[in-house]
């Protein structure tokens, strides 16, 4: 009887639907599992779990699990909760018993200090369930809620997650998605027809580059099943297990005195010329350890983690290779959540500073830079983990501040000899503090050119800052590695308190 139970729970929505599934490119939610999880430790529970709703012919559609497959087992040995809808039952539908199932999970993985991976392929709420479903979403998402910045969820998108069911993986922390075969979206091509007259195909609605390069809502992108669930191994790599844990150490095979002379002409000379800050986070980490999240979305500032002598850390970096790394909205919002989910996991923050402000434009100001750019400095100020940032060129005005300067508590700030800390740059400089001298001039273009390179001298350099304290020391490019990780050393045991309350305000 248990064995014929077990097989019969095995097979799902059956095998007509696991070949569809199949034909889609999307493997089952027990291949994903089985593929997720190291060997044979995968312990399932709830398999014999039933709706139990009668309406709408629900009495004879009754199938084991109810469309979900639940369990804990581990991942390179650590113990980790996960959930796999199951399309080939009801497409995925969350009803009352499957959302029952997903908050188990939740729990024990709350109580176990264990992450929560779930993986997302579902049509939504199922409709012959009513209200029950929508309380199963609340459900899930009250619990989404109270585990943030407690254990580490991650959500894998690989197939449709449409209407309320969005908002799980929008507050999980890392949201993974399956090209072509994932979609998210509140409402379908077919609403926005009926209600804007646009039409548009589900992939360039809520396909996995949409969501991955404009909205924002996804960090990464798998070509497919198998790819997703390895980003996810590899994500769990950095971060540890629950709040109270620090992040896994791995021996690391390169030496922590290592320097790459190589750095010392990654910045180019002339400071309008642009180069690819990723070259010098790759020089700086570990070998092979730069793992970026992000790529495509707001592409003007680097986001990812990496380590540093074996050491697990999170990197802000400007890219000034892309909008000259100003910070803009999508630069904001990304940055800060990065920021507030390695402050909430021990995850010592790096940034890489070359920012020469805030974007200028109506639509950036319109849109709420001023809001969005908030929470940078909010995330910012608000990390009480190690904190290191490295000024390798511009560090302009109040987005200097913002990118973990000493004033929001960096604990070290280092220079490279190129950086430029100012209010703004000497072109800008000179144009607004001597426009009436330089217009009076007799050769006012000679006259600008001489203010510009006295101010250069004067301001566009380390030592105004390194003589106040705002940089700690002043470094060559090539001892970067080396200096880090001492300062990472240095910073093992610290702890800095903040007063009592019951949680900020975060500008959102
Ligand atoms: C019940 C559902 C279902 C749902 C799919 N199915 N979605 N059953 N409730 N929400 C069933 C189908 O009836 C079908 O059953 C089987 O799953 C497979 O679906 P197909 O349509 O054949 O698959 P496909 O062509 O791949 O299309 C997948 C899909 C489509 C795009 C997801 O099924 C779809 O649009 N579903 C509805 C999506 C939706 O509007 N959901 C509600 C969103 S609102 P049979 O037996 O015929 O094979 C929501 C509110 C949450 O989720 C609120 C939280 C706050």
């Amino acid at each position: 009887m248990l064995e014929e139970k077990r097989k019969k729970a095995f097979q799902g929505g059956g095998e007509e639907r696991i070949k569809k599934q199949h034909e889609k490119g999307k493997l089952t939610a027990r291949e994903r599992i089985e593929k997720l999880l190291d060997p044979g430790t995968f312990m399932e529970i709830g398999m014999f779990a039933q709706s139990r709703a009668t309406e709408f012919g629900m009495d004879k559609k009754r199938y084991l699990g109810d469309g979900v497959v639940t369990g804990y087992g581990t991942i390179n040995g650590r113990l980790v909760f996960v959930y796999a809808q199951d399309f080939t039952v009801l497409g995925g539908s969350l009803g009352e018993t499957h959302a029952e199932k997903i908050c188990r999970i939740m729990d024990l993985a709350m109580e176990n200090g264990a992450p929560v991976i779930g993986l997302n392929d579902s049509g939504g709420a199922r409709i012959q369930e009513g209200v029950d479903s929508l309380k199963g979403y609340g459900e899930i998402f009250f619990r989404n809620t109270i585990a943030s910045g407690v254990i580490p969820q991650i959500s894998v998108i690989m197939g449709p997650c449409a209407g309320g069911a969005v908002y799980s993986p929008a507050i999980m922390d890392f949201v993974i998605m399956v090209d072509k075969t994932a979609h998210m979206f509140i409402t379908g091509p077919q609403v926005i027809k009926a209600v804007t007259g646009e039409e548009i195909d589900f992939e360039s609605l809520g396909g996995a580059m949409v969501h991955n390069q404009r909205s924002g809502n996804a960090h990464l992108i798998a070509r497919n099943d198998e790819e997703a669930l390895n980003l996810v191994k590899i994500l769990l790599s950095y971060i540890p297990s629950n709040n109270m844990e620090d992040p896994p150490e791995i021996p690391a095979n390169d030496p922590p005195d290592r320097m790459d002379y190589s750095l010392d002409t990654v910045v180019p000379q002339d400071p309008k010329r642009a180069y690819d800050v990723r070259d010098v986070i790759t020089r700086v980490m570990d070998k092979g350890t730069f793992f970026e999240l992000h790529p495509y979305f707001a592409p003007n500032i680097v986001i990812g983690f990496a380590r540093l002598n074996g050491k697990s850390v999170g990197i802000v970096a400007n890219q000034p290779k892309v909008l000259a790394g100003a910070l803009d909205i999508n630069a904001s919002d990304k940055a800060a959540r990065f920021v507030r989910f390695c402050d909430a996991f021990n995850i010592p923050i790096i940034t890489f500073m070359d920012v020469p402000g805030y974007l200028p434009g109506v639509s950036q100001e319109h849109g709420g830079i001023i809001r969005h750019g908030a929470k940078l400095l909010y995330a910012y100020s608000e990390a009480t983990v190690p904190k290191i940032t490295v000024i390798l060129r511009k560090a302009y005005g109040g987005s200097y501040i913002a990118m973990g300067s000493k004033h929001l508590r960096a604990d070290v700030v280092y220079g490279w000899p190129t950086a430029e800390i100012a209010v703004m740059g000497p072109e800008g400089a000179v144009n607004i503090v001597f426009r009436k001298e330089i217009s009076a001039a007799e050769n006012p273009e000679k006259r600008r050119m001489e203010l510009v390179k006295e101010y250069r001298d004067k301001f566009a350099n380390p030592y105004v800052a390194a003589s106040r304290l705002y940089v700690d020391e002043v470094i060559y490019p090539h001892e970067t590695r080396p200096r880090l990780i001492q300062a990472l050393n240095m910073l093992e045991n610290k702890k800095e308190e903040r007063p009592m309350k019951k949680h900020g305000n975060i500008p959102l």
